[in-house]
């Protein structure tokens, strides 16, 4: 089960995560507060989480079908009933101006919700996110810290900890 280790005020909380259900539910929980344009970084090692956390996401959106990593593929596109949503991953980028050359921008300047693996290997270009969330590892399970960095952001963060406090990984009907 999730458990709030602190929510200090409206732009950050820390989560705790002792399975991989908790983050599959925190995911779920994202989906509930996500909006149009909301731009998403996933920080954390390889294996921590990210596309595990992507898939719960996706799934509470209405996704049926395979959530596959975009890591040898830069994007995978999903057209949902109530938004769009892009899925990066970075990580084999050898330069950030890969990110240029492959033309991504684009994406980011849509309505497209988000969601970015490794976004540090393509800074300075990657434009800045509504929020950030990091996931390490924390015995057998996963600490989640997440961190509001615009105004999207920070409403995001005060309806995914009530949610939270509620013990409920979706809105109410
Ligand atoms: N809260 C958790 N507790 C324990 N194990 C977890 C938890 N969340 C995810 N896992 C496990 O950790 C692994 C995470 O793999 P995943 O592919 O999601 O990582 P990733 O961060 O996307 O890695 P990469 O950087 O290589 O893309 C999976 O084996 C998953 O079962
Ligand atoms: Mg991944």
């Amino acid at each position: 089960m999730i458990s709030i280790v602190h929510a200090a005020h409206d732009s950050e909380a820390q989560l705790d995560l002792p399975a991989e259900a908790d983050t599959l539910a925190l995911g779920a929980a994202l989906a509930g507060v996500v909006r149009a344009g909301l731009h998403v970084w996933l920080q954390g090692d390889l294996g921590s989480g990210k596309t595990t956390l992507t898939r719960g996401l996706l799934r509470a959106l209405g996704h049926e079908g395979k959530v596959k990593s975009p890591t040898y593929t830069l994007i995978e596109p999903y057209a949902l009933s109530r938004l769009d949503l892009y899925h990066f991953d970075f990580y084999r980028f050898n330069a950030p101006e890969e990110y240029l050359d492959a033309g991504l921008d684009e994406y980011f300047a849509g309505d497209g919700v988000c969601i970015v693996e490794w976004p540090d290997k393509a800074l300075p270009y990657l434009p800045a996110p509504d929020l950030e969330l990091r996931l390490d590892r924390a015995g057998e399970g996963r600490r989640a810290s997440i961190t509001a960095h615009s105004e999207p952001g920070r409403t995001c963060v005060i309806e995914l900890t009530s949610l939270l406090r509620q013990g409920r990984t979706t809105p109410p009907a």
